[in-house]
């Protein structure tokens, strides 16, 4: 690989969370004046700055694509020789231990196609600023750690751009002669700059207030375009259930008196916490039935959720350096999550979450990307926004949450927000004041943020008649990861709870932590064999392998009362008959139609808790259970599986389908809840192959007055073949062509499909005249969804890595970000077959020859190979 590198790019150079130094200039305070046009905006800044320790180095001010049309210190211009330009950076040599610094430099925001600094979408002028945009904005100490007091002004053509924010508080506003207006903002809260953040453009407002517990009145904002405006009712109710869910829970209080939230079309992740001036992407925002599925309203729910929690879990208490990441994502997801499990069921959430950490965290920590929660090193740092930092980070609070308790953990909590307010923090901050507040001991506990990849345990338990009594023997593993060859053991954190499987009842649920490579537990009393539950709730985030026999899983899955273990239950039944069948052993499928059936009969179950545990492991979960994957014997097993569920409980499908059809819109949980288990149900009737199966789907398509059935009808069609297949993809076009966020779910369902011919639909679709790779929805609509589709994506004559390759490199040109995040797919090919494996490296290596390429998709291409 290394020399490869060198004959295309010079290697990007790999920045260490060792070197970590305190900055040596600091920036109490920043005055910017934005003179504000997409083809060329001025940009002046006034940096206070003061040295910052006995040191004699230079001030480095960060730049990317900038050049500095003026220097001045002190109000005097400084000559060109006092100061030179350093790998982007403005390097100044000055006297004194404190001074005034201003710059100016000229942005042209609608070229800027990275989507990062003062960009252009749809007619807004926006910015994007986390990790390293403000260096394209001004020169300034580019890093987390540095904090400083904005006042930022902001001139623009009234009629073009006659909404001016920012962050903070608006102070003051004026017309000049020319057309043009001006807004002047304060932000009293130090920040870093990666929260700063200007929108100008043409606005509508759904204004609302929050009343503080210490009774002060906040004015709430959603900015969106004059037309979606009635689409932000769902996002405004979110703000403001956050908001007193955090007064609730944590006892924190929104801290200025305005808060203001702008949908943009054009954005390269979810949202952005700025202060006190949220940006989204209009698919977190937008929300309504005609338009938005269920899922949409509760990512909606969350993402409003999380960027409003980051208002002290990042922003009061923001990250030293990019190595402490988790530290305000994995402790912000963990908030959101709580919430929406709050506003709806905690059982299916956390079967969602679970869902979600094994699809997109698991396999990247078995992978080449593999990193720690607090990594090590990295090239590039947009490419650690990950599931690892987010979802794993989440997991890991969890667990110290669960250790703790709910009041010590509160202790805790308030401690960490106490003794860092106002502070750049550390990951070992946190889990000090964990320790400090929540009375805990987490010392082996810390190996989770140092040690990368999935804990394996063996659980077995031994029965003795006797003395009547069993033993759980655990035993751990962490496998290696790069750099990473040999672990240590972790504390690991199981809830356990042993059931009689006459009476299907057990004496308690207890919490075991694992410590050592190896331990037994104890437990007296039974004078028959118990059957064994663990990891209830997903206790921690590893592997569980049990010998549990299907007439256990069986029961469990019936009898548990633990919702995510019967949930687990199922799952593990299913994937046993699968991945027998996978590999052409004897399976009882019949054990799954039985399980289903009782699962069905279950009338004090929740449906939306019934479609969770109904539901087939994907592709990938089974993909990711083998040694060596291999999709089309897995999509056979799968869909084989699927069919008999679908012929052998035929009638209950009709029923459930034709009962759970609701008269009235509604998105409360019950509704919401009905509609999962019905779009189930129409799924595993057309898998049975009814020739009215079509039919059934075509009109609830038709019929539907909400997106969730609609969709889900359009998805189950997308699968096979049929002239109702043809004509719904054809009204869904006609129907939606306007509406980008809806057209993505054109895109998306038709790349997700289980056709055989998925690949070819997906190169077609990449040449239709509504794909876009200046769109991060779009590319990730076609081909973020493809490269989640196994069967598809693997195609064994190779033309899936291909179009994905090639996207990868016409991206890249454009917006390194969004092409990175397309690379991980094929780095999975020490999981295939040779014949897969070589067609996968050999784009890698394509990708990697590519002249020019970013820095992003250099490191994600290159580590993908090792
Ligand atoms: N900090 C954002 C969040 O998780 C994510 C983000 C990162 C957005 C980088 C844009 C750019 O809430
Ligand atoms: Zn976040």
């Amino acid at each position: 690989m290394a020399d490869m590198l060198s004959t295309t790019t010079a290697a990007p150079s790999v920045i260490r969370r060792s070197d970590y130094r305190s900055p040596d200039w600091l920036v109490p305070h920043i005055d910017l004046e934005f003179d504000l046009d997409p083809a060329l905006t001025r940009v002046r800044a006034q940096l206070s700055v003061t040295r910052n320790g006995g040191h004699d180095h230079p001030l480095r001010l960060d730049g990317d694509g900038i050049v500095p049309l003026e220097v001045m210190v002190d109000g005097r211009p400084v000559s060109p020789d006092s100061w030179h330009l350093e790998a982007g950076a403005l390097i100044l040599t000055l006297p004194g231990d404190a001074h005034l610094v201003e710059t100016l430099v000229e942005l042209v925001p609608e070229s800027n196609s990275k989507l990062m600094g003062l960009y252009a979408s749809g007619g807004l002028l926006c910015t994007q600023c986390e990790a390293e945009g403000f260096r394209r904005i001004t020169f300034f100490p580019d890093r987390p750690d540095v904090l400083s007091r904005y006042s930022v002004r902001m001139t623009a053509d009234k009629a073009r751009f006659p909404i001016l924010l920012a962050n903070g508080d608006p102070i003051d506003r004026g017309d000049l002669d020319d057309g043009r207006h001006w807004a002047v903002w304060h932000d009293p809260f130090p920040k870093p700059c990666y929260l700063f953040a200007l929108v100008a453009g043409d606005l509508a407002c759904n204004a609302d207030q929050f009343v503080t517990a210490s009774g002060r009145t906040v004015q709430l904002g959603i900015w969106v375009k004059e037309s979606d405006l009635p689409r932000t009712g769902h996002a405004m109710t979110a703000l403001k259930n956050s908001m007193a869910w955090d007064e609730r829970v944590y006892g924190r209080e929104y801290d200025l008196d305005v808060f203001n939230i702008v949908a943009v079309a054009d954005f390269n992740f979810g949202a952005m916490e700025n202060k006190g001036l949220n940006i989204f992407n209009s698919r977190y925002i937008l929300a309504d039935p005609e338009t938005a599925t269920d899922i949409d309203y509760d990512g909606v729910e969350g993402v409003v959720a999380h960027e409003y929690f980051h208002n002290w879990s990042g922003n009061r208490v923001t990250c030293r350096d990019w190595f402490q990441l988790s530290l305000k994502e994995g402790f912000t997801v963990f908030r959101d999550q709580n919430f929406s499990a709050d506003m709806g069921s905690h059982a299916v959430k956390r079967i969602e979450d679970v869902r979600v950490l094994r699809a997109a965290q698991f396999p990247e920590d078995s992978g080449p990307l593999a990193h720690p929660v607090r990594p090590e090193s990295y090239m590039e740092i947009s490419n650690f926004y990950t599931a690892t930092i987010y979802n794993k980070g989440a997991e890991l609070i969890r667990m110290i949450a669960l250790i703790a308790g709910p009041e010590r953990f509160r202790a805790g909590a308030d401690l960490y927000f106490d003794r860092h307010d106002g502070e750049a923090a550390t990951c070992e901050d946190f889990v000090q004041a964990m320790e400090d507040g929540a009375g805990l001991d987490l010392g082996q506990f810390r190996l989770w943020y140092e040690q990368a990849g999935t804990p394996r345990v063996q659980a077995s338990l031994i029965h003795d008649p006797v003395t009547e009594s069993v033993e759980l023997v655990l035993e751990q593993s962490l496998p290696p990861t790069p750099g990473q060859p040999v672990k240590q053991p972790m504390a690991i954190p199981l809830r356990v709870a042993l059931f009689n499987p006459v009476t299907a009842t057990h004496h308690g649920d207890e919490l075991l932590i694992l410590t050592d490579a190896r331990e037994s537990f104890a437990f007296s009393g039974f004078a028959t064999p118990p059957i064994l539950s663990i990891n209830r709730g997903f206790s921690a985030p590893v592997i569980i392998q049990t010998d549990r026999s299907q007439a256990d899983l069986a029961f469990l899955s019936a009898h548990d009362d633990d919702p995510f273990a019967r949930y687990e239950a199922m799952q593990q039944l299913m994937v046993n008959v699968l991945i027998a069948r996978t590999s052409g052993r004897p399976a009882d499928e019949q054990a799954v139609v039985d399980a289903i059936r009782y699962t069905l009969t279950d009338t004090a179950l929740d449906p939306a808790f019934v479609a969770e545990v109904i539901r087939l492991p994907s592709e990938a979960y089974l993909g990711d259970q083998m040694t060596r994957v291999e999709p089309d014997a897995i999509h056979t097993a799968r869909e084989a599986l699927q069919t008999r569920i679908g012929v052998d409980l035929e009638h209950m499908w009709r029923d459930i389908h034709a009962g759970t059809k609701a008269n009235i819109f509604s998105t409360s949980p019950a509704a919401k809840g009905a509609r999962k288990l019905r779009n189930a149900a129409l799924h595993y009737l057309a898998a049975s192959g009814a020739s009215d199966g079509p039919a059934i789907a075509f009109a609830q398509f038709s019929e539907a007055d909400n997106m969730t059935e609609r969709q889900a009808a359009l998805g189950t069609l997308a699968n096979g073949h049929s002239a109702e297949r043809d004509a719904a993809l054809d009204i869904f076009y006609n129907r939606y062509c306007d509406d980008a966020l809806t057209l993505d779910k054109w895109f998306q369902t038709q790349a997700f499909s289980l056709h055989p011919d998925t690949a070819d639909h997906v190169a077609a679709l990449a040449l239709h005249k509504d794909f876009t790779l200046a769109n991060p929805n779009r590319v990730r609509a076609l081909f973020g969804a493809f490269s989640a589709n196994q069967w598809a994506f693997h195609h064994r004559s190779g033309k899936g890595y291909r179009m994905v390759a090639d996207c990868i490199i016409a991206l890249d040109k454009l917006n390194p970000q969004t092409a990175a995040r397309l690379v991980p797919p094929l780095g999975r090919w020490k999981r295939f077959d040779e014949g897969r494996a070589s067609l996968m490296r050999a784009e890698l290596q394509r990708i990697l020859a590519e002249p020019g390429l970013s820095k992003d998709v250099t490191e994600q291409a290159s580590k993908s190979l090792n």
